[in-house]
């Protein structure tokens, strides 16, 4: 296991379109995600995708418990998701802000479909079919556009409505 380094954004890596896994229980599917989750876990992070260290697959991993960067975050449980697919359910939607580890002190508000059905498979197979909504769904939505080649600046629908950290939450 390593923690490795996370592409960040203007690398012509993260706007690829990353290729389906075609193999489960694999060492290098094992590596690759026990890697995912030490190089989050070292950044706080609250999800990552595989483009983001350089591998060109559809997998994402995410999980909040307490975490420091989403103070107001409801938790999400710790998951493993390879070749994921979403559908909305219903069609409202919700403004929140992001951040990403591609794009280093910055949040952005991006507007979300708030409730969605989402199926993959964990490393091992097991398929994995959930409809959730609010955060959740919210990281579900960020980390599978990772895998599109989409970072959430590109989805700002008001460029005044990204901004540094620290300007944005003062108090944070
Ligand atoms: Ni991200």
């Amino acid at each position: 296991m390593a923690v490795r380094n996370v592409l960040k954004m203007g690398d012509s890596f993260l706007y690829r379109k990353a290729e389906p896994v075609a193999a489960f229980s694999t060492q290098e599917l094992d590596t690759l995600v026990a890697d995912m989750f030490e190089t989050m876990a070292s950044l706080n992070g609250a999800g990552l995708a595989a483009p983001q260290i350089g591998v060109s697959k559809r997998v994402v991993i995410f999980g909040v418990e307490a975490n420091p960067r989403y103070p107001n975050a409801d938790p999400v449980p710790t998951t493993v998701l390879v070749n994921p697919r979403w559908t909305p359910i219903g069609e409202d939607m919700e403004e929140g802000w992001e951040g990403c580890l591609s794009v280093p002190g910055l949040r952005g508000m991006v507007n979300r479909y708030r409730n969605l059905r989402y199926q993959g498979f964990d490393q091992n197979g097991q398929s994995i079919d959930r409809t959730v909504s609010g955060f959740h769904a919210r990281v579900v939505q960020h980390e599978c556009d990772h895998l599109d080649g989409i970072l959430y600046p590109m989805r700002l629908k008001d460029i005044r409505l990204l901004g540094y950290e620290e300007a944005l939450f003062p108090n944070l």
